[in-house]
């Protein structure tokens, strides 16, 4: 009996010294980043804004603050944001913007001049002869890029003008102004801010050779007439499906128009097949971080002259259209609802390594 109490004795002892020198080891300190994408990275690095969540939500203000240097508006700065009706422009919004980066001396790429989506029913039922309708979409044009002339560096001048199969796309402003409307376009952009740089954005380069085909092409005949562009927007709404290959095709095939390249829509879906009842898991955050890195990889290494920048479409995933736009859950961005940065957000910092 004296015994085991000398042993319980000696084992407590035991015990207690093995606790209070484990209090005397310092847990080891997690490495965290506590720099910004926008210091990390050799090029730009932005995320499209909502003027209402930069107005209300402080974390995502700090967020964008803290991260980027670059920012579109996300809806802001388009026809039914900036040109509510025929004789009347809508600055506020895009103002607030425009004011927010200036104070923090970042870029704001201005989207989009053009787009067959989004229109005012001004437009849609606008009526007039092919002298009207080219009247006013010079003027949407020029009104527009006057009013940024200084503040907004560069522009979609066009967004999504072809087709999956690498057609132009019929639209109202085709249909109204003649194929070559994209062209003239450019043309009225340029007249009106000469230091724009002129963009045309569209989406699918990672899934349609076609589409990209007709992309490039479109520039290589825009360099022979002397129309001035100025680099290519990508809009990249990918998913975690896409294949490595055709990401890294998509940005190289760009580039090899010797334009500016800017990822200008970026974000990675991990609910492509619209299930309602997914559930987010680690292996889908891991992939998610896996095809970030590829995309942020394969920018890297273009010239640097190419590299116009990496933007995300928003910032947190509970701010994502994917969501609203597809009425399902989904989680494509670098930050969580929450605005923690995701393992997708360590891909970003892995393929800029
Ligand atoms: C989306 C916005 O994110 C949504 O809020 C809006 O309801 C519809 O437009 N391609 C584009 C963007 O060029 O302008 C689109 O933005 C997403 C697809």
């Amino acid at each position: 009996m004296y015994k085991l109490l000398i042993l319980l004795t000696f084992g407590a002892l035991f015990l207690i010294s093995c606790s209070s020198k484990k209090d005397l080891i310092p847990d080891p300190v997690p490495v965290v980043e506590t720099k910004g994408l926008k210091e990390v990275s050799p090029f730009p690095f932005g995320a499209s804004v909502s003027i209402n969540l930069l107005k209300t939500r402080v974390p995502y203000e700090n967020v964008i603050r803290k991260e980027y240097n670059s920012v579109t508006a996300e809806n802001a700065m388009k026809i039914g944001g900036l040109h509510p009706s025929e004789n009347t422009f809508y600055w506020t919004d895009a103002d607030y913007l425009v004011t927010f980066a200036i104070g923090l001396g970042i870029r704001v790429h201005g989207h989009t001049l053009i787009w067959h989506s989004s229109l005012p029913s001004w437009v849609t039922n606008f009526q007039g002869d092919a002298v009207a309708w080219e009247n006013m979409f010079k003027t949407h044009i020029q009104t527009i890029v006057t009013h940024f002339k200084g503040n907004v560096t560069s522009w979609d001048v066009v967004n999504e003008a072809f087709n999956d199969d690498g057609t132009l796309r019929s639209t109202i402003w085709s249909q109204h102004l003649g194929n070559d409307y994209v062209a003239r376009a450019f043309q009225y952009a340029h007249e009106a801010d000469p230091n724009a740089l002129l963009f045309y954005n569209e989406y699918g380069h990672e899934y349609s050779s076609a589409k990209r085909t007709a992309v490039n092409n479109m520039a290589a005949d825009f360099k022979t007439r002397g129309i001035p562009i100025d680099g290519l927007g990508l809009q990249m709404h990918t998913n975690q499906n896409q294949t490595d290959a055709n990401l890294i095709t998509a940005i190289n095939t760009a580039a090899q128009t010797g334009l500016k390249i800017h990822i200008s829509e970026l974000d990675i879906s991990l609910n492509q097949a619209n299930n309602q009842s997914l559930v987010l898991t680690d292996a889908h955050l891991t992939l998610q971080a896996a095809k970030y890195k590829v995309i942020v990889k394969a920018f890297a290494a273009l010239p640097t002259a190419q590299r116009y920048g990496i933007t995300t479409w928003n910032v947190g995933d509970a701010d994502s259209w994917l969501r609203s736009f597809y009425n399902r859950p989904d989680w494509p961005l670098p930050f969580d609802d929450n605005y923690n940065r995701k393992p997708a957000y360590q891909g970003i910092l892995d393929g800029l390594k």
